[in-house]
């Protein structure tokens, strides 16, 4: 139910919030098209509902991140499957996980063109900011994904004779940069899932603050599979912590402090 229902709640919402109607889903449609055509009100051309199945396989599961772990924390006090999605979503949020795709197409937005990609950088990382799309808590190279994503952007552009998108070649350029320059080559830093995947939802006229719900919609799979997981053998998390602050301290009264 919540695999199926998700991509109603969110197609809904967007509509609603603009003032459309809400439009039902079709059970004919397979379940990209019925997606998009509860959003648009329109059946999507075969290449964009490929590419978009393409990307919520790609964020359907990726083992131990932080939303499928905040999820199965929930799921270890033997809480119902929609807390434990709902604790997911929470973690999910976060610009660090799944929020970074948001903020790689606003990034790309605000640098401009792909002649600004240098001093962009530059101004980055000496202001102490990311690059967002890049970076991996497990990857020390090229996210798989990434690739996939990226090859997926230029093969629908290219079919729907779409020459050059400012924001796709804005990207790339990023991409080159950062894979010659020291600071990103020192610390392993290359482009991640979310680099990618932000342009081809903009696109496809997909409003930026649906990006994270999409990613939802598509990794609610993947955090039940994981619920089901921690039922089967489940002994409810209670990590052990190792307190470093000053020991023996006394209590001081309020009114004598
Ligand atoms: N841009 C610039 N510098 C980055 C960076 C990025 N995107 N990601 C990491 N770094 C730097 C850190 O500042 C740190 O530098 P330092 O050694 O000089 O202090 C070094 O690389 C290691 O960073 P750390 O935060 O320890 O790496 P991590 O593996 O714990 O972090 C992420 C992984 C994903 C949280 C991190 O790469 C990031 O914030 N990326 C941007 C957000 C993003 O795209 N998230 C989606 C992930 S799929």
């Amino acid at each position: 139910r919540l695999i199926a229902k998700l991509p109603t709640i969110v197609a809904a919402w967007a509509r609603l919030r603009r003032g459309d109607e809400y439009i039902p889903p079709r059970d004919d449609l397979p379940f990209s098209d019925n997606f998009l055509y509860m959003l648009t009100e329109t059946v999507p051309h075969p290449l964009w509902s490929e590419v978009f199945d393409d990307c919520l396989i790609l964020h359907a599961e990726h083992t131990m991140n932080a939303s499928t772990f905040a999820g199965m924390v929930t799921a270890s006090t033997l809480a119902d499957p929609y807390t434990v999605v709902a604790s997911s979503i929470g973690a999910l949020k976060g610009p660090l996980h799944g929020g970074a795709n948001e903020e790689v197409v606003m990034m790309l937005r605000e640098i401009g063109t792909p002649a600004q990609a240098h001093a962009a950088v530059e101004a980055r990382l000496n202001g102490k900011n990311k690059l967002m799309g890049f970076g991996h808590r497990v990857y020390k190279n090229y996210d798989p994904r990434a690739k996939i994503i990226q090859k997926a952007c230029h093969e629908v552009l290219g079919e729907l004779g779409i020459k050059g998108d400012p924001l796709l070649d804005l990207a790339m350029e990023l991409e080159k940069i950062a894979l010659n320059d020291k600071y990103f080559v020192d610390r392993k830093l290359y482009p991640n899932v979310d680099f990618y995947s932000g342009i081809i939802y903009d696109k496809m006229g997909i409003e930026v603050d649906l990006f994270t719900p999409l990613f939802a919609m598509a990794r609610v799979s993947g955090w039940l599979a994981h619920w089901l997981e921690q039922l089967r053998e489940n002994k409810l998390y209670r990590p052990d912590q190792i307190y470093s602050g000053e020991h023996d301290r006394h209590y001081v009264p309020i009114d004598r402090r």
